[in-house]
């Protein structure tokens, strides 16, 4: 399954504020990266330091720019796999996760970097230098469901990363249910790849769409028709706001109307597309047009019957590759032409999949339970592959386990949580050379663990009886503690066991 999938949706966010009126807020979380609480287009963002424990934050020094992209967070630390916000969410719900980048030069350079975001396990290559370079900012859209508690939304280090990763401002906005909901979205999230308002001059966002999907402008040679009444968002599953059929454009009657959109090349894969419909007329008996669909000449939808209520039409997987025409071809003796008012198109992101949720539930309570772990312990653990948290290794797979922890001598304090027994694909576990203190907990249920290694820390108590009944147990290090008790005969009489208990505690055997 392919984890870097190219992203081609690289919009400029004008430089302008729109009118604030007191709209009802959007649920979720609006962050102002590296910076203060703002009011930007009716929104509030409030900064971001709950939600990450990484990197550093700077100001933008340039005239003129909005205020949530005057500053940034950005993340100059060499040692750190990935660098994770978490975000508190409800599993289970759709989100559109939004990141927003404005480099400005804000680590004194001309150039922005080259780098990977990471959404839960799902990475992709991020370059802003396009937009940048042509005077604007740049932001990445997408619609997923919350497969954990916890989303992260990571930025690490590539190949071609030869300057500091940085943030502007992070969105995570609930969705309906009813959106889109025709994707597995066990399986995908959507890439927002082009949301456009036919025959609008205008950017439609929140207030008017609840949910701050952006809708872009979008001219071109055909006619453009207002439309004389509005439209109910909410009969439609996907909730585009009125507005958007505010404008549509149409072909004079007798005439296909051919929209060429998005305006840019797609690679070829598949694509969810939805297309919004509205007969601009004044309600009457015979306000309603009926026309054939086809998006490069491929049938999509046949005889639609497009009324002033307004109608959608959509595919949840369509094969688009390169230029891409929409074409509206009117019913013979139709006495008016076609008509189009939106569209959205987003490409079908496989997910990388996640860490089996029980196990990061596990390696969040060691985080709480460890004092001075790695910095990099957030996000998640095993994913993507070559991003996994430091010193831990994991099995392959969608749902990949953690199979190995490593954190000998980094200086780690705290205690051994008795969740830890749950890790029960472990096979190594080795805390060795660091300051732990409490007992050993009960790891009869890693049956998996060949070897542990617990030397020299200031763990105290028996050592647990039930290490002799681990099937695979072949190397235990206790030495250089504070056990107390006597070495359990199981384990002393262990088949081919590596023991070593001495120096340093005092336990009889
Ligand atoms: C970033 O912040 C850390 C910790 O506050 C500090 O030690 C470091 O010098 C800062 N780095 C830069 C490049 O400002
Ligand atoms: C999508 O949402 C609509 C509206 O709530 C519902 O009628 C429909 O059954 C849902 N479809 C799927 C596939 O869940
Ligand atoms: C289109 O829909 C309208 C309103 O529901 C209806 O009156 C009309 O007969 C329909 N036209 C066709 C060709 O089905
Ligand atoms: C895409 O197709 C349209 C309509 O057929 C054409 O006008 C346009 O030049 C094409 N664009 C590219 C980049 O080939
Ligand atoms: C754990 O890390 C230590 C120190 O880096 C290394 O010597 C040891 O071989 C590692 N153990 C395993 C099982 O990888």
């Amino acid at each position: 399954m392919s984890t870097s999938i190219f992203l081609l949706w690289l919009v400029s966010i004008p430089l302008t504020i729109h009118a604030t009126t007191n709209p009802h807020p959007p649920q979720g979380f609006l962050l102002n990266c590296g910076g203060g609480k703002l009011e930007q287009d009716s929104l509030t963002y409030l900064p971001d330091d709950k939600f990450i424990h990484t990197g550093n934050k700077t100001e933008i020094k340039q005239q003129g720019i909005v205020p949530l992209l005057s500053s940034v967070r950005y993340f100059p630390d060499l040692v750190e796999e990935k660098f994770c916000y978490q975000l508190p969410v409800n599993k289970g719900r759709k989100l559109l996760v939004k990141t927003i980048y404005y480099y400005g030069g804000f680590d004194g350079g001309t150039v922005p970097p080259v780098f990977d975001q990471i959404i839960d396990g799902t990475k992709w290559n991020i370059d802003t230098s396009k937009d940048y370079k042509d005077g604007g900012s740049s932001y990445y859209e997408l619609v997923m469901v919350a497969h954990n508690k916890v989303l992260s939304v990571c930025f690490a280090r590539n190949e071609h990363t030869t300057s500091d990763p940085f943030i502007s401002a992070i969105e995570v906005l609930y969705l309906d249910d009813s959106l889109y909901n025709t994707t597995d979205f066990a399986k995908y999230a959507l890439v927002t790849l082009a949301r456009h308002s036919f025959g609008s001059h205008d950017t439609i966002i929140f207030p008017d769409d609840k949910f701050n999907r952006r809708w872009d402008e979008f001219v071109d040679i055909n006619p453009v028709v207002t439309s004389h009444v509005p439209v109910t968002p909410t009969t439609f599953w996907n909730m585009p706001p009125a507005q958007v059929f505010e404008n549509s454009v149409t072909a004079s009657r007798g005439k296909s109307l051919v929209v060429n959109w998005p305006k840019f090349m797609l690679p070829k894969t598949y694509y969810y597309i939805a297309l919004y419909f509205q007969d601009n007329r004044t309600p009457s008996p015979y306000s309603w047009r009926v026309f054939d669909v086809l998006v490069n000449g491929v049938m999509f939808f046949k005889n639609l019957n497009v009324t002033t209520s307004g109608v959608t039409v959509y595919s949840t997987a369509w094969p688009l590759e390169g230029n891409t025409t929409i074409t509206m071809a009117p019913a013979i003796n139709s006495p008016v032409g076609p008509i189009i008012a939106a569209g959205e198109l987003f490409q079908l992101l496989p997910l990388a999949g996640i860490t089996l949720t029980r196990d990061v539930a596990v390696m969040e309570d060691l985080r709480e339970s460890f004092d001075k772990e790695p910095r990099d312990w957030h996000g998640d653990p095993c994913l993507p592959t070559d991003k996994s948290w430091t010193g831990v290794e994991c099995s392959s797979g969608t749902n990949p386990r953690i199979t190995s922890l490593n954190l000998t001598n980094v200086g780690i304090t705290g205690s051994l949580p008795p969740s830890i027994s749950r890790l029960t694909a472990l096979s190594h576990l080795w805390l060795g050379s660091n300051k732990l203190t409490g007992e050993i907990p009960d790891l009869s249920s890693l049956q998996s663990l060949e070897t542990l290694h617990l030397e020299d820390n200031q763990l105290q108590g028996p050592i647990p009886e039930s290490l002799g009944k681990l099937p695979k147990l072949r190397e235990v290090f206790l030495q250089n503690n504070h056990l107390k008790g006597s070495i359990p005969g199981s384990l002393k009489n262990k088949n081919g066991i590596n023991l070593k208990v001495s120096p340093g505690n005092e336990v009889s055997s």
